[in-house]
């Protein structure tokens, strides 16, 4: 398999350094628009090749898109990322432009790519990533819930005193400090609710602390993070790449599943060799699907920018 990943700032690299060590794809190409940087990354993590027991080639170009010819599967992380106080859907004018024209220039190259946008606001990204390239609804894949999740199982972890292997969790909904839906209810402890364990009110503060898991890290960091996006974008690459059926929340191009339509947000999928294989439909609540459906108003408001 090959792999680009667009952008070599730290989400990008990480996205390469993780898809790298799970050591499943033949080669990753690195391309950014800063000369030089890409080269300088992927040459970096290539003499970590030894000590980390990978054998993925890593290459990097300065905007040369016939470098990525043949990729299978495209990773967007370009654009520019939030500071501190910023929302997701500030990035939106500088960040639509970019997405436009990567998306346009890696399909040139790789018709039958699969593409996973990164950027934010990510579900109105990959909304026009739909809209920008026509691509069949199964190749365009918004990372958010994936990382969305993997925050949610480590506030539940943390507030259970359990190891994070122990517990499983979802976080549906739009990709934003206020659209994310952490779903309590069916989380659960090695396949106990954690609602035996954890009262009410502490699993509410384990939905807010989720919600905010990416403001929280700007606040400290001063910019968005690397490590969790990079691990969970690896992971729906692995998914693809071994087509291994598994399911993650990702965000889709509904129409009519969830009672929505005409916009991406995250939902339930089947990832496999075709990308997205099949949008899952669980039995939600009335409580979460007023989440939801408040969610996708804020993801509708969001596109409504676009135009
Ligand atoms: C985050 O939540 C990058 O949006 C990403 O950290």
């Amino acid at each position: 398999m090959k792999v680009t990943v667009v952008g070599a700032g730290a989400v990008g690299a990480s996205c390469a350094e993780y898809i790298a060590m799970k050591d499943f794809a033949s080669e990753v190409v690195i391309l950014d628009i800063k000369e030089g940087f890409a080269e300088g990354k992927a040459m970096d993590l290539m003499q970590t090749a030894s000590l980390n027991g990978f054998d993925t080639n890593i290459v990097g170009t300065t905007g040369d898109y016939s470098k990525t010819a043949g990729s299978d599967v495209a990773v967007i992380t370009s654009g520019i990322p939030r500071k501190p106080g910023m929302t997701r859907e500030e990035l939106i004018g500088i960040n639509a432009g970019i997405v436009k024209m990567v998306s346009e220039s890696l399909i040139a190259q790789s018709p039958e790519i699969i593409i996973i946008v990164v950027s934010n606001p990510m579900d109105t990204m990959t909304y026009l990533t739909h809209k920008a390239t026509g691509l069949p609804k199964n190749r365009i894949i918004g990372m958010g819930g994936a990382l969305d999740s993997a925050r949610f199982k480590y506030r539940l972890a943390e507030a259970l005193g359990a190891p994070i292997s122990d517990v499983d969790g979802m976080v549906i909904g739009g990709h934003s400090d206020k659209g994310m839906v952490p779903l309590t209810r069916m989380a659960t402890r090695n396949s106990v609710r954690v609602s035996e364990f954890l009262s009410e009110e502490r699993l509410e503060q384990v939905a807010a602390d989720t919600k905010v898991g990416g403001a929280t890290l700007t606040g400290l960091l001063g910019t968005s993070a690397w490590y969790a996006p990079g691990a969970a974008v690896s992971e729906l690459v692995k998914a693809i790449a071994l087509d291994s059926k598994k399911i993650f929340p990702c965000s889709a191009l509904l129409e009519g599943e969830y009672g929505l339509n005409d916009l991406c947000i995250g939902v339930p999928v089947v990832l496999g060799k075709n990308g997205i294989e099949k949008i899952v439909e669980i039995e939600l609540d009335a409580a979460e699907k007023a989440k939801l459906t408040e969610s996708a108003e804020g993801v509708k408001k969001t596109n409504g920018l676009l135009n």
